[in-house]
């Protein structure tokens, strides 16, 4: 699904270089759930902003189903995206204006074959995730659990290929986290592809691999059986 080959993205901080990703190989086969450790600055959120078509490497190659991902056009990108991949933040990124099912809907926008099939779907995924009675709630009317439970389902509605999330419990107390990863381990039995950043032991632990960064290099990767 997705492989790197020496995959290279360099920042320049005045007069120093920083190697935020220093020749990474990486596989990520269908129906993994990894989580990505390390500390503070290794490189982990560059990976993901990359992984997901954010972020551009300086060197090294990077493909996704197949597709070398340097070769496509900027319209490619953003339909890739859009279609294939689905992402949740530690700070939820929840519009607040709109109520839990309009945010949930927000990236259909962007598709052109929306439906009103879409706003069956929007309301399955929210009961799926708990919030069948939140359906008309703003963000700030919800808990910071909840929160994050919208901004999945928001992940989720055009049935992604990747999920990833960069730090999904990072602003949730320890009981709320517990629950998230449920719901990841209980997604990725469904098949669902998972790839995770977290500096927490006890959140990595619900993911089948674990990989650890240092200063840009993958320095461990394991996957428990
Ligand atoms: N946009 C940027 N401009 C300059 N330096 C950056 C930028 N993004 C990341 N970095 C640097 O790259 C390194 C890796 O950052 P990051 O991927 O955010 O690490 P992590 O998510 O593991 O904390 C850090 O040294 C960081 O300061
Ligand atoms: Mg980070």
């Amino acid at each position: 699904m997705i492989t790197t080959t020496k995959l290279c993205r360099r920042f320049r901080v005045g007069d120093t270089t920083v190697h935020a990703l220093d020749h990474v190989d990486l596989d990520i086969g269908e129906g993994d759930f990894v989580a990505v450790m390390g500390p503070s600055g290794s490189g982990k959120s560059t990976l993901m902003n990359i992984l997901g078509f954010l972020d551009t490497p300086d060197d090294g190659r990077y493909r996704f189903f197949g597709e070398e991902v340097a070769e496509l056009d900027d319209t490619q990108l953003s339909r890739i995206r859009n279609e294939k991949i689905g992402f949740v933040f530690q700070s939820f990124h929840l519009l607040p204006r709109l109520t839990a099912l309009d945010n949930v809907m927000l990236p259909l926008r962007y598709s052109i074959d929306a439906t009103a099939h879409d706003q069956d779907r929007g309301v399955e995924l929210l009961e799926r995730l708990g919030l069948g009675d939140r359906i008309g709630h703003r963000p700030n009317q919800l808990s910071g659990g909840q929160r994050q439970r919208v901004a999945i389902a928001r992940s989720l509605i055009n049935a992604p290929r990747l999920l990833l999330a960069d730090e999904p419990t990072g602003n949730l107390d320890s009981r709320t986290s517990e629950e998230i990863m449920g719901l990841f381990g209980e997604l990725n039995r469904d098949g669902q592809t998972i790839l995770m950043v977290t500096h927490e032991e006890e959140i990595a632990a619900h993911a089948k691999r674990l990989i650890r960064m240092r200063d840009g290099k993958i320095e461990h990767d394991t996957t428990h059986h």
